[in-house]
């Protein structure tokens, strides 16, 4: 069951944890197109992360699930914490605009014991579909290659179908699931419940 819920309580969220071999042959990253351009990390690009990421999430499931994701300033206050990180790793920090517009976003982090973790990965509602979303994720994923780590990870809410398609499709495969909890009155969020 992808979500519990008993009225006036807290929700389950079903969450799976998904891990790729950066060791493993890895598919090039695409060419954008036309229009389009790869932007590295800069400090100064805080705030542009945190107006894609807001627009990516804000009306999406993983806005409930993690409210910090529903609005500019808790994105914000994600993104400084990110970038803050003893792991954090610009080599797989991203934007992709689009002439002016940013359009896309991820930023990658080395957890405590090495592997790269993807945070965040969004493209803007208005330019899904174009293989965007595949290209920045790749982009992430050669980045922690280049900085020697030999395995990727990431997180995504059981619902999430579409997403899902996108990391089986570069070789991610599930690992365990857990549930993550959302307290309906403070949309406070607690650390996973339990791993099954
Ligand atoms: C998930 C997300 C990043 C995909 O971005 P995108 O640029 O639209 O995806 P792409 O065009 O690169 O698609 C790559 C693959 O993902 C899957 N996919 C993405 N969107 C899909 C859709 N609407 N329907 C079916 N499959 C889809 C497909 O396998 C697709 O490959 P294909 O076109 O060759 O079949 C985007 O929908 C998004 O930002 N969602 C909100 C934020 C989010 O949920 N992020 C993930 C957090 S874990």
């Amino acid at each position: 069951m992808a979500t519990t819920s008993i009225p006036n309580q807290a929700t389950y969220y079903k969450r799976y944890r998904m891990e790729l071999d950066l060791v493993a042959p890895l598919p090039a990253v695409p060419s954008l197109p036309a229009g389009f351009a790869w932007i590295p990390w800069e400090e100064r690009l805080i705030d542009a992360h945190a107006d894609v990421k807001c627009q990516c999430f804000k009306d999406e499931l993983d806005g409930i699930v993690f409210p910090n994701l529903s609005n500019r300033a808790g994105c914000e206050r994600l993104m400084r914490d990110i970038c803050e990180r003893s792991g954090f790793r610009p080599q797989a920090t991203w934007l992709i605009a689009h002439n002016e517009i940013y359009v896309a976003t991820v930023q990658g982090v080395a957890d405590r014991v090495g592997n790269g973790s993807i945070q965040n990965l969004g493209v803007i509602p208005a330019y899904r579909g174009q293989h965007l979303g595949l290209a920045i994720l790749l982009q992430a994923l050669h980045g922690f290659r280049l900085t020697g780590l030999a395995k990727a990870t990431l997180e995504v809410t059981a619902q999430n179908e579409n997403a899902i398609r996108m990391y089986r499709q570069v070789g991610f495969r599930f690992r365990k699931s857990y549930y993550r909890m959302v307290e309906p009155a403070t949309y406070r969020i607690s650390d996973p419940a339990w791993v099954l």
